[in-house]
């Protein structure tokens, strides 16, 4: 093992990070992970409570998988997407099996999410022969060609004009309602109307498809009021637009079910996923299509291609991995670490006046940071010129051994689906403490 102290100036020296100015970065240099623990190169632990960006649902080296990624390297690293591999089929069959269609999908392999949402773009014009798509403000759907203009937030920036036929509108949040609602229910009545004014002025009959993430991701983990995702259906199925979920995130155990769409009794017409699919260890992305969608197929030509479609290693990875999920019960564990998290959470809520919000499902949870509970003025502004203060919290957590993320005035809480009460408990404890050094730093 590497301890060259000049690893990390090389790294600065050579290596673009994404998203961030580059200079005077620093981060520990990460050599192993364990468990629910990341290790760098002069042995300190963290613990991942964001599971890398919410996609090492397994944890750090889960045997099998490791296993599976290794004996595939040994037989063979690649072969054409038109020649017939036998993880790639296995790994589609799971996929149908535990995907919310009773009739079953086909699946469309990519290599990430954003490669998924492209192709998924093009797949829904094509089948409806429609040229719109909406997507909500506030979400994050990657940053290549397409998916970077169906994003809704300050990262599609840097990337427009982008794409064309991209429609935005507002979806619920109702600590912040874009539509002065005072409760839940009152946010999903006026949002769906909102939608319905767009659809108005949009032409319905020139939408494609709706593409929404069922649990708002990187924007701040904004979980929706009991039946706007349903309306969001009722709406779809009226106008024969396609509603595809972007399931990136929320996929693979997330939200304690396999796919959101299942936790909240939703059904779209297909999702995309990657991160979870393979724990990360292996980029793999991919579209799940119904099977009444995908035999369209049959006779028509694909759309779409890739050099990694299906990548055997990849597939390979994803197959065990999803095994793994299913023999060890962890689609579901996320309903076990949901009520850790209310109760920790809702803790720490108590002791932090900076807490303005505690939410999430599954083991999917951030806190939102105020100035103050009253006004709900944002710790940090939203879009505003960085995370300032907010470095504060996040150093003292890497500090304490705890490694997570954020988006401006929120941080994610989403640990491994595979980790202990104690080690997170533990963990919160961290949290602890550095709201208090944030509280008494401002
Ligand atoms: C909801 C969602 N969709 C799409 C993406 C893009 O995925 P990738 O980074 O694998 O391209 C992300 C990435 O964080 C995401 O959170």
């Amino acid at each position: 093992m590497s301890q060259s102290p000049d690893i990390a100036e090389t790294h600065a020296k050579y290596v673009l990070t994404p998203w961030v100015a580059q200079g005077g970065l620093r981060a520990p240099v990460i050599d192993r992970g364990e468990g629910s623990f990341l290790i760098d190169e002069q042995g300190k632990r963290y613990f991942d409570l964001g599971s890398g960006l919410i996609a090492v649902n397994l944890g750090h080296g889960h045997p099998k998988v490791v296993a599976a990624i290794k004996a595939q390297a040994d037989k063979i690293g690649y072969s054409a997407p038109g020649l017939f591999n036998r993880a790639r089929a296995e790994l589609a069959e799971e996929l149908s099996k535990i995907s919310p269609w009773k009739e079953g999908c086909r699946t469309f392999f990519t290599t990430a999410g954003a490669e998924a949402n492209d192709d998924v773009v093009r797949l829904a014009r094509n089948l409806t022969g429609r040229m719109k798509v909406l997507t909500a403000y506030r979400s994050f759907h990657g940053s290549t060609g397409t998916s970077v203009t169906l994003t809704g937030e300050d990262r599609r920036w840097g990337g427009e004009p982008g794409g064309y036929g991209v429609v935005r509108f507002f979806a619920p949040y109702t600590y912040r309602s874009p539509f002065y609602a005072t409760t839940e229910k009152e946010e999903c009545d006026r949002a769906l109307d909102h939608l319905k004014r767009v659809l108005l002025h949009e032409d319905p009959k020139r939408v494609a498809a709706l593409l929404i993430e069922p649990v708002v991701g990187s924007n701040g983990v904004i979980t929706y009021p009991d039946g706007y995702l349903q309306g969001l259906r009722a709406i779809c199925d009226e106008h024969g637009i396609l509603l595809v979920f972007d399931e990136v995130m929320t996929g693979f155990g997330r939200t304690g079910a396999a796919f959101a769409a299942q936790r909240f009794g939703v059904t779209p017409d297909m999702m995309t996923f990657a991160k979870g699919v393979t724990s990360a260890y292996v980029p793999l992305g991919g579209i799940m299509i119904k099977e009444s969608l995908a035999k369209t197929y049959d006779e028509r030509a694909l759309p779409s291609g890739h050099t990694y479609s299906g990548h055997p290693m990849s597939v390979a990875c994803g197959l065990a991995a999803v095994r793994a999920y299913q023999e060890e019960g962890l689609f579901e564990r996320g309903r076990e670490i949901e009520g850790w998290l209310k109760e920790g959470l809702g803790k720490l809520a108590s002791a932090h006046p900076l807490i303005g919000e505690v939410r999430g499902v599954g083991a999917f949870f951030a806190i939102e940071l105020v100035k103050d509970r009253t006004s709900r003025e944002p710790l940090v502004p939203w879009h505003g010129p960085g995370p300032g203060v907010m470095k504060t919290f996040f150093a003292e957590l890497r500090a304490r051994g705890v490694f997570t993320f954020g988006k401006f005035n929120v941080a994610m809480i989403a640990p491994p689906l595979t980790c202990k009460k104690a080690e997170l408990d533990t963990a919160l404890t961290a949290v602890d403490e550095a709201l208090s050094v944030l509280t008494k730093s401002l």
